[in-house]
């Protein structure tokens, strides 16, 4: 272990207003850090990616710490402990945190969690990871959804929208999901159980909406916002809740988007719109990953995982969830998990 370099990838620069560049990254090995008294050394095995790492980028995401030019990128991962100064880990342990995009990070072990047994480890970044988490909070807790509702969501076939689709059909919705692409479209009724799907790509949305909704929208669950927010804005029923859970629509844009023009809507339809963050759930993250994982085994939520390899590739990772180029949990494959302790 002592010959092995940590290969990093750090900040360059601040991706404002525009697409991610490879330019907005720097690589770099380093020596391996030794842990001090409460810390542990890692090796990275999976990192996951989120669009809200662009924010973080940008330094515009107020509900996390600020970045700095030349930190290691931030990022959530799953690890295996190499070396430990500390007894709540042990060599061996596989664990998750913020690891950043690196090969070996040393942290304090008060900053990770033991990754629980019998449990697929990638899940834990993604359905039953944050990303489940906040398709569970989201809708039960900011859309209230009710048995007959009909539930619309944007970015559909995601991390988060698969699970916020497939949670809304067992609270007893007629779920239609938004998404791009016919592949994406066909997997969220074939394999997921929505009842229908509108192609925001080929279809008009508003048209879909009118004709698959005539009662209107009792719960919209949104990832995207734009032209997708405002058409499903213009399709509400009476006391819809709107629930604002991300805009990727807009994280390549120079500026906040003037407001969508039906919001309006809310006013006549005494509807309420409400974002939210998931962090705020933390403490209720156990009892939500349980439910989640007993829906698992009932076979009631599916999820796919898209595991792209190699940590040279973290950029072109991360721009893939831009591109839409992500089918599933984007997570990047960065080691062997047997090949870990050596
Ligand atoms: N509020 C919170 O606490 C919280 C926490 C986590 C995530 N989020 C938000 O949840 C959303 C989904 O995140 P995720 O991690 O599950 O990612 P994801 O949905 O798995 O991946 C992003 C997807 O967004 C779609 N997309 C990209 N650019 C788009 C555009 N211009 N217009 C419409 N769709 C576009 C693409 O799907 P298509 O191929 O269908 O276009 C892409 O696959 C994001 O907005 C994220 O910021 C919020």
């Amino acid at each position: 272990m002592k010959n092995d370099v940590n290969r990093q990838w750090l900040i360059a620069d601040r991706p404002i207003g525009r697409p991610l560049k490879d330019s907005d990254f720097k690589y770099q090995e380093t020596s391996l850090a030794q842990p001090d008294e409460g810390e542990v050394l890692l090796r990275t095995l999976y990192l996951s990616f989120d669009p809200a790492q662009k924010g973080w980028l940008e330094n515009v995401a107020n509900y996390v710490d600020p970045t700095e030019i030349g930190d290691v990128v931030r990022g959530s991962g799953i690890a295996q402990v190499i070396d430990s100064k500390s007894p709540k880990f042990k060599e061996g342990d596989l664990v998750s945190g913020l690891v950043g995009w690196q090969d070996f990070p040393v942290m304090p072990a008060s900053a990770l969690n033991k990754v629980p047994d019998g449990v697929p480890p990638t899940a834990t970044l993604g359905v039953l990871g944050g990303t489940g988490m906040t398709a569970y909070f989201g809708l039960l807790h900011v859309g209230k959804p009710v048995a007959g509702d009909t539930l619309v969501v944007s970015g559909a076939a995601g991390a988060t929208g698969s699970v916020v689709g497939q949670i809304g059909k067992i609270a007893g919705c007629r779920v239609i999901g938004i998404a791009g692409g016919a592949e994406k479209c066909t997997w969220i009724k074939d394999e997921l159980g929505f009842d229908e799907a509108i192609d925001y790509k080929n279809d008009s949305v508003r048209k879909r909406l009118k004709e698959l909704c005539p009662g209107g929208i009792n719960v919209m669950y949104d990832n995207v916002g734009g032209t997708v927010l405002n058409d499903c804005l213009g399709e509400i029923a009476m006391k819809a809740r709107v629930v604002i859970c991300g805009g990727i629509s807009r994280y390549e844009l120079g500026q906040l988007p003037a407001g969508p023009q039906n919001y309006f809507n809310l006013v006549f339809k005494r509807a309420t719109m409400e974002g939210f963050i998931v962090l705020d759930y933390t403490n209720q993250f156990p009892d939500a990953s349980r439910r989640i994982s007993q829906w698992i085994a009932e076979g009631k939520i599916k999820y796919k995982e898209d595991i792209q390899e190699g940590l040279e590739n973290a950029p072109k990772t991360l721009m893939r969830l831009f591109e839409g180029a992500n089918f599933g949990k984007q997570l990047l494959q960065v080691a062997d998990i047997t090949a870990a302790v050596t």
